[in-house]
């Protein structure tokens, strides 16, 4: 009986054509044999398996091939055209994204880099989805049916570190009362995802450096060498670059690690993804709540479109699932953390003047960087949302009826609607009944 080779799936040329001889030979081998033995027919599904992971390979690099070809056009595209492209192309996404330059560039980046094996280095301060975006980049890859493995290595300690990456013997060490295997194994065929690398002391980043040029590991109390077929996903809040010139990173380890390079911007440089978000939230803690999402009376919407978040996103969600829990209909500037609370007296007053940053406590930090005409559009955006949010409460939330009285196009208004994270919904005129779930 022809049996394939074993370890299809690192075989460096895929083609259809070379996809086809191996289901043929599979096809032959199932029909001449008279019978087949329990070892061979788990053989053959090997083979069928790798065969399979072959086909994803090659519709991912063709995902891939793809994407590189919309890049010539790309320049030329707006933010609205990328975004929608990215959906069109199944991109998987756990999460929102809206027309953000910046964001735009992180997702096109991972959505290229995922389908090959690159190591990929995701950096940007706490809480802006690096952990977010290493499932991003394992989802659309080639290995998403297998194991996601995450490692916090800033959690481990340093005398734990290498049996918790590479594994142990049993009796290597006071404690180690069995054999075990360790992170890297546990990913095999799979990613590993090294969150806070950065944290890695430097008796382990030579052992990582190690693991990557080999690809072999070697268990705690074992000279046997394992091979591992892992792809590397690492993420950082530090400025991996500044600590190799200080000695405290390796150079080569960094160089090695960062062949890709994603950098999530921070939610201060993507305010207009803000409204979507609050949607977003809205939406998940009320299913998370069991209630109708929260609205925010305009002073809160206000303070929280131009409030800093130096927590970044977590800090976005935790306040809308905050808001969530403690408000009932309508949240308002008391259901906020204490520490972020701003004196009532002094909120902002809901008129569009109030777009200018220096109008509330949160926005000072920015009052003094802020352009001419980043005031101009903050204004004219602010005198928008409020605009749309008086015209719907005068309409009962129809959106049909505020297009006809506004004389505007209906598909515009809902467009405008979205951009400002607006549910029309949230207007409607309802009675105060248990059965109603109109949202
Ligand atoms: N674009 C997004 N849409 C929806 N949710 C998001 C988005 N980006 C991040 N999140 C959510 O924000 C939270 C923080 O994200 P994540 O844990 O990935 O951040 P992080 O950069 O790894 O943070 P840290 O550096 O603190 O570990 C998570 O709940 C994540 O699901
Ligand atoms: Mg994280």
């Amino acid at each position: 009986m022809k049996i394939l080779t074993p370890g299809l799936r690192g075989s460096p040329v895929i083609s259809y054509a070379g996809l086809l001889e191996k289901i043929e030979i599979l096809r032959s081998t199932l029909r001449w044999a008279p019978t087949l033995a329990r070892p061979e027919i788990e053989k053959l599904l090997r083979q069928a398996n790798a065969v399979r992971d072959e086909v994803m390979q090659l519709s991912h690099k063709e995902r891939f091939v793809e994407a590189a070809a919309a890049e010539s056009v790309r320049v030329e595209r707006t933010p609205g055209a990328r975004r929608r492209a990215l959906l069109e192309r199944s991109f998987v996404f756990e999460g929102a994204f809206g027309d953000n330059p910046q964001l735009l560039e992180a997702l096109e980046i991972a959505e290229k880099a995922a389908p090959t094996d690159l190591p990929v280095l995701i950096d940007g301060e706490s809480g802006t989805g690096k952990e977010l975006m290493a499932k991003v980049i394992h989802a659309n890859g080639s290995r998403s049916d297998k194991p996601y493995i995450s490692v916090n290595c800033g959690a481990i300690p340093d005398n734990l570190l290498e049996s918790e990456l590479f594994g142990h013997r049993k009796g290597a060490f006071t404690g180690a009362v069995s054999d075990r295997k360790g992170k890297f194994e546990s990913a095999h065929t799979g990613t590993i995802f090294l969150d806070e690398i950065g944290e890695l002391p430097l008796s382990g980043q030579v052992k990582l450096l190690r693991v990557l040029e080999s690809h072999e590991i070697q268990r705690v109390g074992s000279d046997e060498p394992i091979a591992v077929d892992t792809r590397i996903v690492a993420a950082t809040n530090r400025n991996l670059r500044r600590l190799s010139e200080e000695g405290r990173f390796r150079e080569d380890l960094f160089y090695r690690l960062g062949v890709i390079h994603v950098t999530l911007p921070p939610l201060r440089e993507r305010r207009d993804e803000i409204p979507l978000l609050f949607a977003f939230f809205g939406d998940e803690a009320a299913a998370a709540l069991k209630r109708r999402p929260v609205r925010m009376t305009p002073r809160l919407r206000e303070f929280l479109l131009r409030y800093p978040y130096p927590g970044n996103i977590r800090e976005l969600r935790n306040i809308i699932y905050r808001i969530s829990c403690l408000a009932g209909e309508t949240a308002d500037l008391q259901h906020l953390p204490a520490d972020i609370r701003p004196d009532a007296t002094q909120s902002a007053p809901a008129n569009a003047a109030a777009a200018l940053p220096a109008a509330s406590d949160a926005s000072a930090a920015t009052a003094a960087s802020i352009s001419l005409s980043d005031a101009k559009r903050a204004a004219s955006d602010e005198a928008e949302r409020l605009f749309l949010e008086r015209g719907l409460q005068q309409v009962g939330g129809t959106v049909a009826e505020l297009a006809r009285r506004c004389d505007m196009n209906r598909s515009h208004l809902q467009t405008l609607l979205k951009k400002h994270g607006i549910r029309s919904k949230d207007f409607r005129h309802r009675p105060p009944s248990r059965g109603d779930d109109g949202r």
